[in-house]
């Protein structure tokens, strides 16, 4: 199979879930940031980068991400929530949330996920480790989301869409499985 350095990128991320305690640098999270911003967007865009480094904030976000799942009763995460070890952030310093105007005058969320993956693929190049995270989001849907809006600055008429966590890997990334042929169709 044909190999380059982005190539090798692509292939070599996986999803993180163990993390050092020490924050990345500013010029780590800021190459991070920009790339997000390079994601290809149907229209203008409409996002938004929040870019969280504050521990007792990402502790808040958590709690109240596992009590929205916890009064929601959703069936599959659910054990996740009820568990007080469980950590849905997984102890990284870094949280980006991805928010999108939602006056959007084209479906936003196809931009915001490829920003997300940028983000991702980003994060790999530098030899950090990355997870997209659905479970935080769930945090807004609490009653503390209001608050949390707020506290975490959050323009008026934005709604959060997606995350992603960033930190220094304690974990070595999982072998990648085959590629599978069944899911490629090629018409010649
Ligand atoms: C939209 C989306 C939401 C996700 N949410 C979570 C999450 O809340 N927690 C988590 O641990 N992983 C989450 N993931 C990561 C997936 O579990 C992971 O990407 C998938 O298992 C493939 O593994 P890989 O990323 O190592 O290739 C999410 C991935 C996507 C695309």
């Amino acid at each position: 199979m044909l190999t380059n350095e982005t190539l090798a990128v692509i292939r070599q991320r996986r999803s993180i879930r163990r993390y050092q305690p020490e924050q990345i640098s500013d010029a780590e999270r800021d190459a991070i940031l920009a790339a997000g911003q390079c994601a290809p967007h149907a229209g203008a865009p409409v996002w938004h980068f929040t870019a969280v480094q504050n521990r007792v904030l990402l502790q808040r976000l958590n709690q109240a991400a596992k009590a929205a799942v916890r009064q929601m009763g959703i069936p599959g995460l659910l054990p996740l929530a009820e568990n007080e070890a469980y950590d849905c952030l997984y102890g990284a310093p870094t949280l980006v949330i991805v928010s999108a105007a939602e006056a959007s005058p084209l479906p936003p969320e196809a931009d915001c996920a490829a920003a997300v993956q940028n983000m991702l693929l980003a994060a790999q190049s530098l030899g950090l480790g990355s997870c997209w995270i659905f479970f935080v989001t769930m945090a807004f849907l609490s009653p503390q989301g209001g608050e949390l809006r707020e506290a975490l600055r959050l323009p008026a008429g934005y709604k959060p869409l997606f995350s992603a966590v960033f930190g220094y890997p304690s974990e070595a990334a999982p072998e990648r499985p085959p590629y599978d042929p069944g899911v490629v169709t090629v018409i010649d």
